[in-house]
């Protein structure tokens, strides 16, 4: 177990680029694996949970060439039916978007599979894919418990309609992969915005993604919503777009973000940000804050939007972060309570029950680390309440297998009294290997 100790920094100065963003990597060496040509993909990130799926496609017979220096992968599709049985297991390590999204594609494809994962990644819900799966008629297992090891003998599936129980962009790329190459049709509908990653990359590799309205449907939960329906056809050949580029990870630059807002006089450029509206909670729940940032220089990667974020060192107040607000900043909610802590006022944030089935139980991490670096914070079901500013003490922090967990500390620890040591630091290179160095670019 590695440890990183932080602590109080002079002001954050310069301009730092992001590794590439996870979730757009991770769909980048799916798609170019299933699809007929060669795809180089720049701008990738080389972090622990992509090259898990990487490793996944090599063990099932893709090609992939790679220059970690250039964040580059060449990746040598032959087409779904190349794919071939892996021996041995798969293991994805940390990554739920490896097992959930693989889960959705394997139970379409000829082949078979067993996926398992690292201690957390073995405690998360994988009924949650599993069950709409075996409605399509996917031959797929799970535990009693509803978590991996997953057991998959593929074959055709059938489309369905399904309303996914939660805004989970996971569940909604493995059930459109799984409908890629089976009969029929597959539509799918999310309670909220979830990122659309997986549908804008479709489209890049030419497959179609249909988008109907329902207009006022209600659903399982009782709950009337306008449904919007998101659908592709079966028996989908992908083309490899020869190049992609991927955007730096938003959820990765939320760190500097908040680190430049809380250390007096600093001012960061963060390049290459990828900015889909999807994934910009963080930027409009900061600016409503009374943050300094702004999105400068908006170009486009793809069909994917990017900028540069510019933040400077400014006097937060707390604010209501709820609803869509929560969805769309759902992975950088971690550290957006550190800026809550040294905003003043109360930050209550709440429909955001899905982060406690995170890589950790993010409301109980971050209760833990707040409450122990001396902040005055409340957990709820759904959420937290922080009441700020707060003065940070030094504090140690268990990581408990959360990259994200591990960098919010180190952020908070920008601007501790004491010295903040991060126990399990190592659970960062998930998706931030050079995350530490970074910092310390910024800081000197
Ligand atoms: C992701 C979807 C989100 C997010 C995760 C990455 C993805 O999870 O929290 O970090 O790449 O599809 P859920 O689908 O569980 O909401």
């Amino acid at each position: 177990m590695s440890e990183l100790r932080v602590s109080s920094s002079g002001p954050l100065k310069g301009t730092v680029e992001v590794p590439g963003d996870k979730s757009i990597s991770h769909r980048s060496v799916i798609l170019s694996s299933i699809a007929q040509g060669d795809t180089l993909v720049k701008g990738i990130l080389f972090g622990e949970d992509v090259l898990a799926t990487r490793a996944a496609f090599q063990a099932m017979g893709v090609e992939i060439e790679e220059d970690e220096e250039k964040a580059e992968m060449l990746i040598h599709g032959r087409g779904p039916e190349a794919l071939v049985s892996p021996k041995t297991a798969l293991d994805l390590g940390n990554s739920g978007t490896s097992m959930r999204l693989l889960s959705g594609l394997l139970a379409g494809l000829p082949l078979e599979a067993l996926l398992i994962g690292d201690q957390s990644l073995s405690q998360r819900d994988m009924r949650r894919v599993v069950e709409p799966l075996r409605a399509m008629g996917a031959d797929i297992g799970c535990t009693g418990q509803g978590t991996a090891p997953i057991m998959i003998k593929g074959k055709t599936l059938e489309g369905i309609r399904y309303r996914l129980p939660m805004a989970s962009a996971q569940l909604k790329s493995a059930l459109l992969l799984a409908g890629l190459f089976g009969e029929g049709e597959t539509w799918v509908a999310e309670p909220g915005p979830a990122r659309d990653h997986t549908e804008c990359m479709l489209s890049l590799f030419g497959v179609e993604v249909h988008r109907e309205e329902g207009g006022r449907e209600v659903w399982e939960d009782g709950i009337e919503r306008d449904t919007k329906w998101i659908g592709v056809r079966g028996a989908a050949e992908l083309r490899a777009p020869g190049e992609l580029a991927v955007p730096g990870d938003i959820s990765s630059a939320a760190f500097f973000m908040v680190a430049a807002l809380i250390v007096p006089g600093s001012e960061v450029v963060i390049r290459n940000v990828g900015v889909n509206p999807t994934r910009t909670g963080i930027i409009d729940a900061l600016s409503a804050m009374g943050a300094d940032i702004t999105v400068e220089n908006r170009r486009s990667y793809g069909n994917e939007p990017v900028g540069d974020v510019r933040v400077r060192a400014s006097a937060l107040k707390g604010i209501e972060v709820k609803g869509e607000l929560t969805l769309r900043s759902i992975d950088e909610i971690p550290v957006l309570g550190v800026a809550a802590a040294k905003a003043s006022g109360t930050t209550a944030i709440t429909d955001a029950g899905e982060l406690r089935k995170k890589e950790s139980d993010r409301i109980e991490s971050m209760f833990k680390l707040l409450s122990g670096m001396g902040v005055k914070v409340r957990g709820l079901k759904d959420g937290l309440v922080i009441e700020g500013p707060a003065e940070f003490n030094g504090a140690a922090v268990e990581s408990r297998l959360d990259h994200r967990i591990a960098m919010s500390a180190a952020v908070a620890g920008l601007a501790a009294k004491g010295e903040v040591v991060i126990r399990g630091a190592e659970t960062i290179a998930t998706s931030f290997p050079k995350f530490s160095s970074a910092l310390t670019a910024l800081s000197s």
